[in-house]
């Protein structure tokens, strides 16, 4: 008695097809998964034999092995519990194997024969969709899976019976529909944030093109609050970043409900985060913060307070926008398009910006604090800031403007420069490249006449010319202005405060 399923292991967000075969044998009574399974794997055994056995189905005392192929690809996780006990009854003959083929399976079993939800649920079924397969997953994870194409057949059932009655045409499951989160309609306004006109420009700049942003300022200025107000700026997500940041959150077990949210994602790790929790890792690989985020923004608070060693393993997906990620047993990438936004207080007393103020450390205060960061990690971030204190005046004035207006202003940005990036790689002006920030910012002469004066009058990175030329093209879209002028570039020098 034999037979043979689909279902898939992942190597980073993309499904790679794995067969199931059965095979049960006379000899000696035993039950037996190969194919280099994890301990999730090697547990299947229990909760498929309990799972049967709660459909009135028990294994019959004979020799069942069960092949996860091809052989050699590690395979973790729960999802093979299902596609192991559908395997199984059609070699014990109690389903047709017709009811199972061109279908890609996957799904946890609990010992009653309920099917429970399991992580990467949608690009199971964007890999399944790409082979021509149809789909059979936990009814939970239905709406997620229904993401993946309009028309592919999907069977989202609750438990094994469930299943059984649809096979049998008793109780016929109708195909999952994609559901996607609302927006919260409290989410914090910028309007709140009194004063502080000059950050909010920033914020609005960042927002716009997409530059990373640092805020320097004492404690209680508004930094935190600027930073959490951002999401309310941003534009959705196009169709194809809200996919690839659905499957990035499929795949860690992250998306609620199976509910996709259009809103770019927001993600504010603290700064106790592990090297593997923000960059990815772990045995199984996961994907970190940097590419939780894709297509969104990473707020890192308190930067200094982060591990040297990972804020500098930033240095490489802010460039590739990409996380790689190598152990011993793992070696994926993950998409990690993302925004960085930090922000910092200027020492570790938090008042070095105070008139009259000295530190009893003096000068270390600061300097100590400040040297926690690497130079080619500042070099990265487009938009640098200082914040001084509110004044009571400002926080007693009448609410600033609404997130709404900033945010109608950010999409025309957007429009501008999707408009102007068609045929580039790049879909924001913080994306562009070398070549292509020559080809498509078109600066006038009085604007390159200023970046090259203050490039020659202090010092100034290839990398920070580029940054001035980019963040200046941010201004000039946020202007409606075709060209980069002179002003432009002026502003955009502006935002180069070194720290100190
Ligand atoms: N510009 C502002 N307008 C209105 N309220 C403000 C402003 N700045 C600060 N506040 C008030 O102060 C509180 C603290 O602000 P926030 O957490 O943003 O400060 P911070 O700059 O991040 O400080 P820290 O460096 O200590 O993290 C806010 O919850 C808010 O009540
Ligand atoms: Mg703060």
């Amino acid at each position: 008695m034999q037979s043979r399923v689909t279902t898939i292991a992942f190597r980073g967000i993309d499904a790679v097809p794995v067969a199931v075969e059965v095979q049960i044998l006379s000899g000696s009574v035993g039950f037996m998964i190969v194919g280099l399974g994890d301990k999730a794997v090697a547990e299947s055994r229990e909760r498929v034999r309990a799972a049967l056995a709660a459909c009135g189905l028990s294994l019959p005392p004979r020799r069942i092995t069960v092949n996860l192929a091809p052989a050699d690809l590690p395979k973790a996780g729960s999802h093979y519990d299902l596609p192991i006990a559908l395997a199984l009854m059609v070699a014990l003959g109690a389903l047709p194997q017709e009811a199972v083929d061109g279908c890609v399976i996957l799904g946890e079993l609990g010992l009653d024969g309920r099917i429970v939800g399991v992580a990467g649920v949608l690009p199971a079924a964007v890999g399944a969709n790409g082979l021509g397969q149809a789909l059979i997953c936990p009814a939970v994870d239905g709406p997620e899976a229904a993401w993946a194409s309009g028309d592919m057949a999907i069977l989202a059932p609750a438990s094994l019976t469930a299943f059984l009655n649809h096979v049998a045409g008793r109780q016929t499951l109708a195909r999952p529909a994609p559901s996607t989160r609302l927006s919260d309609p409290f989410a914090a306004d910028l309007a709140e944030v009194k004063g502080q006109e000059s950050a909010k420009r920033a914020v609005e700049i960042a927002a716009a093109g997409g530059h990373n942003l640092l805020m320097v300022g004492p404690p209680g200025s508004g930094k935190s609050m600027l930073a959490e107000r951002l999401p309310s700026i941003l534009p959705e997500m196009d169709a194809a970043t809200l996919l690839e940041s659905a499957m990035i959150r499929s795949v860690a077990g992250a998306l609620e409900g199976g509910r996709l949210d259009l809103a770019a994602p927001y993600r504010a790790p603290h700064h106790s985060a592990s090297m593997a929790a923000l960059i990815g890792g772990g045995p199984r690989g996961r994907p970190g913060e940097i590419s939780l985020c894709h297509g969104g923004v990473l707020f890192l608070d308190e930067l200094p307070e982060f591990a040297p060693t990972v804020l500098d393993a930033l240095r490489e997906p802010l460039e590739t926008r990409q996380a790689h990620i190598a152990r011993a047993n793992v070696r994926v990438t993950y998409p990690a398009r993302f925004q960085l936004i930090a922000a910092m207080n200027p020492c570790r007393c938090g008042r070095a910006d105070d008139p009259g103020h000295t530190c009893k450390r003096g000068a270390a205060c600061r300097d100590d604090y400040q040297a926690r960061l690497s130079g080619p990690l500042l070099d990265r971030i487009d938009l640098t800031i200082r914040l001084n204190a509110v004044s009571p005046a400002d926080l007693r004035a009448a609410p600033a403007e609404k997130s709404a207006t900033v945010a109608a202003r950010v999409r025309t940005a957007r429009e501008r420069q999707a408009h102007r990036l068609a045929n580039e790689p790049a879909r924001l002006n913080a994306e562009l490249g070398g070549s292509a920030i020559s080809e498509t910012v078109d600066a006038d002469s009085d604007a390159y006449a200023l970046i090259e004066r203050t490039a020659e009058a202090g010092r100034m990175t290839a990398r920070g010319f580029h940054r001035t030329l980019k963040v200046a093209r941010t201004i000039a879209d946020l202007a409606g202005s075709a060209a980069v002028r002179r002003i432009h570039v002026a502003e955009a020098l502006g935002y180069r405060h070194a720290l100190g």
